[in-house]
């Protein structure tokens, strides 16, 4: 079989618009920071994309716009397979503001629209504001849908009082084993209202990778302690989770760890060695 025969088999999660979307994607941060490793990175999101993994999540703040190049690059002649998510500084928020920088985004991309379009975190903007300019460019064709990005619980609230702010379709947050403090309350709030998370750090930058408290549910499953960590952002509904991978074999290793089932002993060895949240915890942003 084909490396890209594969990709109908990824598990997909339904955005509240009716969208569904692989529940592993890919994410670039970093991407774009270094010409001599510009055309390995176009390879490792073309591999992915091959491998069905064809949610793109990036940011106008990525390496100044290097990672949209990337990215751009990346999904030359193949527009229509990739779902492309794109972020806004809470700086460029205003209604004019997300307009140019939406504009910008757009050229960089190579594209005419964006999928998926997120406020990176929350500024000095009204809500409302940052919203109506979204529903505006819904209304021009430049993006197809909205959301936000390091929202807490009650930041959600307010947005949802907003005049059409019921039109968010994802929240990306911070969600890995050692930060996990969105399973007390954001992720049932969330899952609630059919909105999905996006898990962004599901590898915690890399640091997963080395923690030995991994290792024995790895071995079980003649896994990495990254596909395990991976796994475990996965393991419920409605949580879709962007690594990043700049490496084929990392990339494939990420692909691969969609087909690891953890059993609930291994679920609980990892509630003891990363203990869920017992109370409220403010959300963690990197
Ligand atoms: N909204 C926000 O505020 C926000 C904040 C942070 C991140 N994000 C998004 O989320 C994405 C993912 O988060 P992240 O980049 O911070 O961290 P991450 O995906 O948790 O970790 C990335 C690191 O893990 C390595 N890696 C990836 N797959 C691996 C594997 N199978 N085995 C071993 N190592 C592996 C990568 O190495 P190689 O590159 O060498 O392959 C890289 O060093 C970002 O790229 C970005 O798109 C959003």
């Amino acid at each position: 079989m084909k490396e890209h025969e594969m990709s109908s088999s990824l598990p997909t999660t339904r955005l509240p618009a009716g969208i569904d979307v692989p529940v592993l994607g890919q994410g670039t941060w970093n991407m774009g920071e270094d010409r001599r490793r510009r055309s390995d990175e176009v390879v490792a999101l073309k591999l992915g994309i091959d491998l069905g993994m064809t949610l793109i999540d990036t940011a106008e703040m990525y390496a100044s716009g290097g990672a949209e190049e990337v990215t751009g690059e990346a999904i030359e002649g193949r527009r229509e397979e990739v779902f492309l998510v794109s972020k806004v500084l809470p700086s460029n928020a205003s209604r004019s503001g997300v307009m140019r920088a939406c504009e910008a985004s757009l050229k960089r991309l190579g594209t005419d629209r964006i999928d998926l379009y997120l406020l990176h975190w929350r500024g000095g903007t009204p809500l409302g504001e940052t919203v109506a300019a979204f529903e505006a460019l819904k209304q021009q064709g430049k993006i197809l849908h909205w959301g936000v990005s390091n929202f807490d619980t009650d930041d959600m609230e307010e947005l949802a009082g907003v005049a059409s702010g019921e039109a968010v379709q994802t929240n990306q947050v911070l969600y890995n084993l050692s930060s996990r403090g969105v399973d007390f309350d954001l992720l049932p709030w969330s899952r609630q209202r059919g909105i999905p998370v996006m898990a962004y750090s599901p590898i915690g930058q890399g640091d997963l990778t080395r923690d030995s408290k991994l290792a024995p549910v790895a071995e079980r499953h003649g896994a990495t302690a990254a596909q395990i960590a991976l796994a475990w952002t996965m393991r419920q509904p409605g949580v879709i989770a962007i690594p990043k991978a700049s490496r084929p074999g990392h990339v494939r290793d990420n692909r691969a760890a969609l087909d690891i089932e953890l059993t609930e002993t291994d679920i609980a060895e990892l509630d003891r060695a990363f203990p869920p949240p017992s109370r409220k915890r403010p959300l963690e942003m990197i």
